[in-house]
């Protein structure tokens, strides 16, 4: 077991120059495979910064689960721990020792991804078994190994050893691919979107397993996921990351409530806040377009200078929406906007939670599209009006135009 600590990590795709920076590779030669491939090719290959001075570390018997969108280098992060990726600039650290020459085998990596990659001539012992063979390590311990995982994995799991890969289930087979990395007690546990490719229910399933083998072999872990609720459920830790960077690490809840800019604000929850960009703090209050005006608490107000151009963050529990009693007649006087933060409006899109027993009612005003929430028992349905009352306690400010939250 051990702290992963990864510091100024850099990998950039593409680019010949980019590939000179990374490293010679001891273990591979002067030069790794892909610095090869593009140099000199005449390849005008536009460069992808995969990661972008990425500092982080993992606690020691941790999970660290890993978010961001499509394309943002989680696959690539695994990589470089696990030396898959050799060529990249920056320090890679097991505890104190630094990996960046030691070969994979000798990182006592455990490593599931989405894609199973079972060795399809064995069954699922011959998979279980195979990194022993290769070690010439002795029967009976191999045995033993192998009892005490499948007790580990549970009921059933006993019958998956005797057949082969194709004869399973995607389900079933990711059960030995976990299985498989468990046996060989690694000192990591690498899981790349490990359950992507399983329907609901037994999602659900393996997620309940892997927390219970993460609990009980305390193994330091990263946990790649576009799950929020995976990342939720497994990790103590969860890092977003956008672009090669990681923007923000903490507890869960902890990123949820602070998020550290408008990327985090938009990307977690379920729905994630309303942000309304370009708004312009005024005397009493902010305005946010077409006549939209948001009053916020006294001291969140005092914290903001006037003239500054900020983005509001609604979190959706902050937006109650109710059905407009009054139906279609805008308040005299004030146009169809909004008073004290109560705002009329047309519903746009509803989409009920019966697990929360709330309904998503999706709105536009002054020119933004918002979220809020209603009873799962109201009847609200799209074209509708509604009215929106927001709880300033919820109000997040961010600068408008690096997107860095306010205070
Ligand atoms: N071998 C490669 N050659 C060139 N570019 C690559 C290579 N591998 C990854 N990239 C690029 O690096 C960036 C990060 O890729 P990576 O696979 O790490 O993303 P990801 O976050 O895992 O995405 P996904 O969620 O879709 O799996 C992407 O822009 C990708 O196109
Ligand atoms: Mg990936």
């Amino acid at each position: 077991m051990a702290t992963i600590r990864l510091s100024k990590v850099s990998k950039e795709f593409g680019t010949p120059g980019g590939l000179a920076r990374g490293r010679a590779i001891p273990w591979m030669g002067r030069s790794g495979p892909e610095a090869r491939e593009g140099e000199g090719d005449g390849d005008e290959l536009e460069g992808v910064q995969a990661l972008d001075r990425v500092d982080l570390t993992v606690p020691d018997g941790r999970t660290m689960a890993v978010l961001g969108p499509s394309g943002c280098g989680k696959s690539t992060l695994l990589r470089v721990i696990s030396g898959l990726e050799a060529d990249y600039s920056g320090d890679l650290y097991y505890d104190d020792q630094d990996m960046n020459d030691v070969p994979p085998r000798d990182r006592y990596i455990g490593m599931v991804f989405q894609n199973y990659a079972l060795y399809p001539h064995f069954e699922g012992h011959g998979n279980l078994s195979f990194f022993f063979r290769l070690r010439k390590a002795p029967d009976e311990e191999t045995e033993e190994r192998i009892r005490v995982t499948s007790e580990i994995m549970g009921i059933g799991f006993n019958s998956l050893l005797q057949r082969k890969p194709g004869t399973l289930s995607g389900g079933q087979q990711q059960r030995v691919a976990i299985a498989r990395a468990i046996v060989r007690r690694p000192r990591v546990f690498l899981f790349d979107e490990p359950l992507s490719n399983l329907d609901a229910k037994l999602r659900s399933q393996t997620r309940v397993e892997i927390k219970r083998l993460l609990n009980r072999f305390s193994i330091t872990a990263l946990y790649v996921t576009h799950d929020q609720t995976e990342a939720m459920a497994l990790g103590d830790l969860v890092a977003v990351m956008r672009a090669g960077r990681i923007e923000q690490v903490g507890p869960f809840e902890e990123v949820r409530q602070r998020p550290a800019n408008t990327f985090v604000a938009g990307f977690l929850g379920i729905p994630p806040m309303s942000l309304l960009h370009g708004a312009e703090v005024e005397e009493g209050g902010i305005a946010a377009g077409q006549g939209l005006r948001i009053v916020p608490a006294a001291s969140q107000l005092q914290a903001l200078s006037s003239g500054e151009k900020v983005t509001i963050g609604i979190p959706v529990e902050s937006a109650k929406v109710s059905v407009d009693e009054g139906g279609s007649r805008p308040d005299a006087g004030e146009g169809p906007q909004s008073r004290g933060n109560r705002l009329q409006a047309m519903v746009e899109s509803v989409e009920p939670d019966y697990g929360r027993q709330v309904q998503y009612i999706g709105f536009r005003s002054g020119g933004h599209s918002l979220v809020g929430q209603a009873d799962v028992r109201e009847r609200i349905a799209p074209g509708e009006r509604i009215i929106a009352q927001f709880d300033e306690s919820g109000f997040h400010f961010f600068d408008d135009e690096s997107g860095d939250r306010l205070g």
